[in-house]
């Protein structure tokens, strides 16, 4: 175990988001100790090949290509390596040796939540998960405690930032298809595999996550309507413009009643937006999730949805609370 003063932080991955999480944690080593009550040492990070280029460079000595032992020697475990496995099978591992960990795997979450967290609960350690929808904007923590007093009926989300970007070029810039996704795709926007994006799976993964959150739903991602932007035509922009309104991937997650009783549907499907709705304003790259809440009434949580930095922020948020936890010793 660790001493009472000092954390052992484990970081598996070093992409866009990683080299940042390890960026900051070295570098605001200081301040972060004073926010969490306690010194967050990065004991380790784990990485597929020592010598491949970073967005930062990490000290060398940190670099390792063996996860699993690297995961046996940490109070916390930072999964950034994304897909199912070997992501799955660390986090399983790392649970098991009483670790909590922080994740952003928003494929390994809405394929394998429940296992997971069932195997935390199991120990008591915890798995956070914010950076997995909606990069640095905080929704997950909204959902599951600042709105649990509330009744929440639905979510109207634009989760995938490419696809916000290639539809707002086509909207504000009169780009084609084709063009939209040639500057998304050169801007790095796009995932390796564009279909993802494009054909809406990982807004669907994302609107699994939330419809969970926010309606304690069991919603694997396969069982989420998913329609993507790929047949979206200018002319089509063009006559939406003309009707006052926009085009947006949207990811929907809401209460319905049917003859059977109440339920919840998930969708993800490119819809029109009228443009005075606070969703048409969402430019760019960036992501907006808007709660209609009972009590509350409308809220939207708008900012960065993507990017090394920024993602960082939510992943180091939920370091510092599993830190703050350990403090308090639960
Ligand atoms: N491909 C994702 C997007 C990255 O475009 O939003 C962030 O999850």
């Amino acid at each position: 175990m660790s001493d009472l003063r000092t954390l052992r932080v484990a970081l598996l991955g070093a992409g866009s988001v990683g080299s940042q999480v390890a960026r900051i944690l070295i570098e605001d080593r200081a301040e972060l100790a004073a926010r969490a009550g306690i010194t967050l040492d990065l004991v380790g990070v784990a990485v597929r090949s020592l010598d491949s280029a970073r967005d930062w460079d990490i000290p060398a000595e940190l670099l390792t290509t063996d996860a699993t032992a690297l995961v046996q020697r940490a109070d916390v475990v930072i999964e950034l390596i994304g897909g199912i496995e070997p992501a799955r099978t660390l986090i399983l591992e790392a649970v098991a040796a009483g670790a909590d960990v922080v994740t952003g795997n928003k494929a390994l979450i809405a394929a394998h939540g429940p296992e997971l967290f069932d195997a935390a609960a199991r120990v008591g350690a915890l798995i956070s998960y914010e950076a997995a929808v909606a990069g640095a904007i905080p929704i997950l923590r909204p959902l599951r405690e600042s709105l649990a007093g509330d009744k929440i009926n639905r979510i109207l989300a634009i989760v995938n930032g490419s696809t916000n970007f290639i539809l707002d070029r086509m909207d504000r810039f009169g780009d084609t298809m084709e063009q939209a996704q040639k500057t998304a795709f050169e801007l790095g926007f796009l995932e390796a595999d564009p279909t993802l994006d494009v054909d809406g799976y990982d807004a669907a993964q994302k609107a699994a996550i939330l419809a969970r959150l926010a309606f304690h739903a069991d919603v694997p991602a396969e069982a989420v309507y998913r329609e993507g932007i790929a047949d979206i035509t200018a002319e089509q922009i063009r006559d939406a413009a003309a009707a006052g309104a926009t085009i947006k991937l949207l990811a929907i997650a809401e209460r319905v009643t049917g003859e059977h009783g109440e339920g919840i549907s998930t969708r993800v499907y490119p819809a029109l937006i009228p443009k005075e709705h606070p969703l048409a304003s969402v430019h760019g790259g960036n992501n907006a999730v808007f709660v209609e809440a009972a009590a509350a009434g409308p809220l939207m949580f708008y900012g960065a949805g993507a990017g090394g930095v920024q993602t960082a922020s939510a992943v180091l948020g939920d370091l510092v609370s599993a830190a703050r936890r350990h403090v308090a010793g639960g």
